[in-house]
């Protein structure tokens, strides 16, 4: 049985959607291997629909196919010996089984038929308009390339442009779902797993739980002809023409170019140009522009995809050694260098996001309006928490080592002496300090100092699954009543 988590926002809009009874065309996408395929097809089950990947073959071929699925999933026989032919008479055969009873259609994969058929999304525009419109169809198109969503089917001059009822972007698991997946392994292991794989559930389901972290990124990553040796080139290739360009970009930001300037002299691409490459970058989530969550500062430029911050990091950095089959020193230097570099970034983002459930479950009484990192000349907030409905603050410093009770101390109180610098007239500040272990902590707690470690994590992500199962539960009994 698949894990299925973290969806559940996505599958009641979706069901809001489903209730409408009228023609609904509804956009899903996202990242690959983000869980858009698994996320509609349990959404589809037990509904009358049916579900079409487009597939990259023939016209000809995919709706013979097309109608094999359409005559099983609907129980209409005489289709599969005479299939449709063509996308256009597909269209209308969707709109006349959906024309008096609620229909769910999902075609997956839509922008390889997209790019590949000429005129298909004006086709789709004109039978919408005349047809589909006025039928009872839920139609669903999902893809996996960002800017080609973005471009070809959400833009002003799209022929699709104000017939979408929803557009719905798969985004990756939260950190507090990761436990869930290696409930065997240690804390610290999440966190590193985190560190490698994001929330990105293709790969996460693709990993040996057996086995310990290090040996999957080996035989997952590393080893040359591997299964994610290439993947970096695999994503960019599907997104964007100019590979080499953005290949480059993220090359110079992994190998510490974070500012506009800084990645102009590593890559000598020019500035207008870069501009552009960065922005499709940003909005396939891939890079972040990061700014500080108060006042003003120079951004700084992050890869943003977990992901692809480990694979420019070791898979590109280290490419010669790894074609030569030297996976294991290359895995000896991963094993010292992940915790020293990315773990105490990606440990920082993991405190974000339990600070944000905390305070979404009412453990901590604050309305995080802003939330993020805070710096200025020189001086450095890991986790800032800004309230501006009751004019709270929390002020935190995160740091992926064991510290003592006298180590948590003189974090609390540099941390204490920031506060005053913070561009924010607030009431009440709470001091957060948050790592791996904290000796005594409860000494801590006393002081009313907040207090994070992996035992934290490790509760919350045991409740959010508790919860989330509970919830599943009650609803599937009410299904059932
Ligand atoms: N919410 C989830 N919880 C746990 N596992 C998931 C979840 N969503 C997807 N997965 C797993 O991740 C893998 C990839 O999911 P899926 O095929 O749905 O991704 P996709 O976005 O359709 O990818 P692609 O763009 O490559 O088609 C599958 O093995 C699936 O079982
Ligand atoms: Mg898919």
């Amino acid at each position: 049985m698949h894990l299925f988590v973290n969806r559940e926002l996505e599958l009641r809009l979706l069901e809001e959607l489903w209730r409408r009874n009228n023609a609904v065309m509804v956009i899903v996408y996202g990242r690959r291997r983000i869980g858009k395929t698994l996320l509609l097809k349990k959404f589809i089950e037990g509904k009358r629909g049916v579900y079409l990947l487009a597939e990259e073959v023939e016209e000809r071929e995919l709706m013979r196919e097309f109608s094999e699925r359409i005559a099983e999933s609907l129980n209409i026989p005489v289709l599969k010996m005479n299939p449709i032919d063509s996308w256009r008479k597909l269209l209308r055969l969707l709109s006349s089984i959906s024309r008096d009873e609620r229909t769910i259609v999902v075609i997956d994969e839509f922008q390889y038929a997209a790019r590949s058929i000429r005129g298909l999304l004006s086709t789709l525009q004109a039978i919408w308009d005349e047809e589909l419109s006025k039928t009872k169809i839920m139609l669903v198109l999902c893809g996996s390339i960002v800017s080609f969503v973005e471009d070809k089917v959400l833009s002003e001059k799209a022929p699709l442009y104000g017939r979408v009822t929803s557009i719905l972007r798969i985004e990756e698991l939260s950190p507090l779902y990761i436990p869930a997946f290696a409930p065997q392994w240690s804390s610290e292991d999440h966190v590193r797993l985190y560190t490698v794989f994001g929330g990105v559930p293709g790969y996460l389901s693709s990993i040996n739980y057996e086995e310990n972290l290090w040996d999957n990124i080996k035989s997952l990553v590393l080893r040359k002809n591997a299964p994610y040796f290439d993947e970096a080139k695999k994503i960019l290739r599907e997104e964007v023409r100019e590979v080499s360009r953005y290949y480059s970009i993220l090359e110079a930001v992994a190998n510490g170019a974070t500012s506009f300037s800084e990645i102009i002299n590593a890559t000598g691409i020019p500035r207008e140009s870069l501009y552009k490459y960065i922005q499709v970058l940003v909005e396939m989530n891939v890079l972040e522009k990061q700014l500080p969550v108060l006042g003003k500062a120079k951004p700084v430029y992050r890869i943003r995809d977990k992901f692809l911050q480990f694979w420019f990091r070791y898979n590109a950095r280290y490419r010669t050694a790894l074609e030569l089959e030297l996976e294991d020193k290359v895995l000896q230097h991963v094993r010292i260098d992940l915790d020293k570099s990315l773990v105490p970034i990606v440990w920082e983002e993991i405190v974000r996001h339990i600070v944000s459930y905390m305070a979404k479950l009412n453990i901590i009484d604050i309305t995080p309006t802003k939330i993020g990192k805070w710096w200025h000349k020189g001086e450095e907030i890991d986790i800032l928490v800004v309230d501006e409905i009751t004019r709270k603050l929390i002020v935190g410093e995160a740091k992926w080592s064991k510290l003592s009770l006298s180590e948590a101390r003189k974090i609390a109180y540099k941390l204490e002496e920031l506060v005053d610098k913070i561009p924010f007239k607030s009431k009440e500040v709470t001091i957060l300090v948050a790592a791996r272990e904290i000796e005594l902590q409860d000494k801590l707690k006393d002081e009313n100092i907040l207090v994070i470690t992996l035992n934290t994590y490790r509760e919350l992500s045991t409740r959010i699954l508790r919860e989330s199962s509970l919830r599943k539960h009650q609803g599937e009994m009410q299904a059932i009543q």
